[in-house]
């Protein structure tokens, strides 16, 4: 969703909002802008619809001469469509002020109706807008900035990051957050603000959270962080773990591809430092207590999109392990269903970014009932790990595609090492079983190199099936979660009609679907491992292909059962069948990418969507 940034230094400001605006445009957005202070002291903007590239284009044709501080924005339209119009930044007191803000304003209709009373004429139909005209209204009434901006976001209601500056005060950014994030850089003689690190990760590493209903006002050379109410509030610096570099393509085609090959070191990092002499240990669940853990009777995951299904192939592990029942739901539907929480559940939300609006307000919901909640995320310092009571951090690396690919795999050995952790503790998992897991871990990130090379073969299948309309994917046990994936990838990234079902539940209904030369993929569990399930499936592919399918089965080295009845087969390493799918995943990923190439698709910006929620 929206991309934000400010900046105020020395430097030259538009390329330092349109640095931070590139790196922000995984996020997904349709249109772009920024505003500085100019060189006669006053207020200059520019913004355009689409993408980056056309507000770069505008900015040639007619530049900026900034004076040292500005706002950047990427916006993904809610209220109003994404025209040259209704982008970021929206001015008020007669163009002397700009505002760039994301999230929604909820009581927007009554404050229009409030500003349009006082004589104000609105030119978008943004809830932007709106609030950049009634924090006009009032610094023209001769409140300064800060006491102005105050006041109007203690009347907003619903989510914001929201950042404003005046001509009468250059060199000031004020910029608050209710229930969206925020983050201050800190550099020698300037200082920036942005939705996450990565707006100024090229220029410093040294960041500041800042906390829920606060506000940060920053210039060049200091920066404030204070309440609603203008109390000051301390705050703490940390170092940005993930390099400028991280952030960039590196030299692929996309940053998806980037980043699926990236998969055998996002899975190492999930590890690292968690198996000690042969025991999986989590420092952030010991530091719960055992005794926390021990009492746990029921675990819910909450979760949307890619990280739902990570959590769906996790649960079956933590069950086995650690002999907890454990249910997935979707982080939006949760609390609409007065869920039966007690102070013996544990919610564990599992999230990529870790500022998914939705899974967000799940996390918040479990806490206020007084849960235990965990969260499994790749972002460091994001809201949900920051506000739940342990956090189990996956350490994939950025992830700058839409598609999420890396995160995935990490999200799924993470939560198979927090059912481990849990599995001992609570005496309930096998010596056997736990040495099994971990040589499985210690071989995974080798295995998964093997997986990843398996590009080259889906390549030519994506080659010839570049005409494809649907798909189907099936799976069975972990493997249906994988399917689902699987089938979501393609939806995403290639625009095509993919669906995922649990093999077994083909006869009763999806088998209508089978009709001549239709694409199935097909994950076949383990068949050492997993003898009954995998019989099983080969009947399933017996079944479709008795009635035309065209089968692409996804089977272990050396499982010949399948041979002849797959139109092809694509091989992965030898694993043990709950570990199956992090490696099946794979060949499904690529093909999804390849498909999207092939129909010149935007692989790392699909339409519509963007990389992390933060509306509900
Ligand atoms: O940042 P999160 O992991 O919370 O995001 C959740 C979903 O929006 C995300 O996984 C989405 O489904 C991906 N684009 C899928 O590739």
């Amino acid at each position: 969703m929206c991309g934000i940034v400010g900046y105020a230094g020395p430097n030259d400001t538009v390329e330092a909002l349109l640095n931070g605006l590139r790196r922000l445009e995984y996020r997904g957005y349709d249109s772009a802008g920024v505003a500085v202070i100019d060189d006669t002291g006053g207020v200059s903007v520019r913004k355009k619809s689409g993408k980056l590239v056309n507000l770069e284009d505008l900015l040639k044709a007619s530049p900026l001469e900034a004076a040292g501080t500005g706002i950047g924005h990427t916006r993904w339209a809610t209220h109003g469509g994404p025209t040259d119009v209704n982008a970021h930044p929206h001015l008020g007191d007669d163009g002397r002020l700009a505002v760039i803000h994301n999230g929604i304003v909820e009581n927007f209709a009554e404050l229009r109706d409030e500003v349009t009373s006082r004589g104000a004429e609105l030119l978008s139909e943004t809830d932007t807008e709106v609030v950049a005209v009634l924090l006009g209204l009032e610094t023209a009434s001769g409140k300064d900035l800060e006491t102005a901006f105050r006041e109007v976001v203690q009347r907003l209601h619903g989510t914001f990051t929201l950042l404003a500056m005046h001509q009468s005060e250059p060199g000031k950014i004020v910029a608050a957050r209710h229930h969206s994030p925020l983050v201050v850089g800190l550099g020698e003689g300037e200082n920036f603000l942005g939705f996450d690190v990565a707006a100024f990760v090229s220029s410093t590493r040294r960041a500041v959270v800042v906390n829920e209903d606060n506000i940060a006002i920053i210039t060049p050379d200091s920066v404030r962080i204070t309440d609603f109410t203008g109390a000051e509030v301390d705050f703490e610096e940390y170092e940005v773990e993930w390099d400028a570099g991280a952030a960039d393509k590196g030299g692929w085609s996309s940053f998806m591809a980037k980043e699926i090959n990236e998969q055998p070191e996002a899975i190492a990092n999930t590890i690292r430092g968690r198996i000690v002499d042969g025991h999986v240990e989590i420092p952030e669940l010991t530091a719960l207590g055992e005794d926390r853990l021990k009492e746990i009777d029921r675990i819910i995951i909450v979760a949307c999109g890619t990280a739902s299904y990570a959590g769906m192939v996790g649960s079956y592990a933590i069950e086995q392990w650690a002999r907890i029942p454990v249910e997935v739901q979707l982080s939006h539907e949760f609390r609409y269903r007065d869920p039966v929480l007690t102070d013996r559940t544990m919610v564990i939300s599992v999230s990529q970014s870790g500022e998914t609006m939705d899974t967000l307000m799940a996390v918040k919901y479990a806490i206020e009932r007084g849960v235990t909640t965990v969260s499994v995320c790749n972002t460091q310092s994001a809201t949900i790990p920051r506000e739940s009571d342990a956090a189990v951090y996956t350490h994939a690396g950025p992830e700058v595609a839409v598609a999420s690919t890396k995160a995935f795999v990490a999200q799924i050995t993470a939560l198979y090492l927090l059912g481990l952790h849990l599995g001992r503790v609570r005496g309930t998992l096998s010596a056997e079983d736990e040495a099994a897991a971990v040589e499985q871990f210690e071989t995974l990130p080798e295995k998964m190199a093997e997986a990843v090379a398996t590009h080259e073969q889906i390549a030519q299948l994506a080659h010839w099936m570049a005409d494809t309309r649907s798909v189907l994917f099936l799976g069975r046990h972990v493997g249906y979660p994988a399917a689902l994936e699987g089938a979501l990838k393609l939806k995403e990234i290639a625009y095509i009609h993919a669906e995922g079902f649990a093999a077994g539940e083909l006869k009763h209904g999806p088998i209508a679907l089978i009709d001549h030369g239709q694409p199935v993929f097909v994950l076949v569990p383990s068949p050492r491992t997993s003898p009954l399930m995998h019989s099983k499936v080969v009947s399933n592919i017996q079944e479709i292909r008795a009635r035309g399918a065209r089968v692409i089965a996804i089977v272990e080295k050396g499982d010949t059962a399948v041979l002849p009845f797959a139109d092809d087969v694509v091989r992965i390493p030898l694993t043990d069948a709950l570990f199956d799918p992090i490696l099946q995943v794979v060949p499904l990923q690529w093909f999804a990418l390849e498909l999207s190439t092939a129909k010149g698709l935007d692989v790392d910006q699909p339409r519509n969507l963007a990389k992390s929620v933060t509306v509900e």
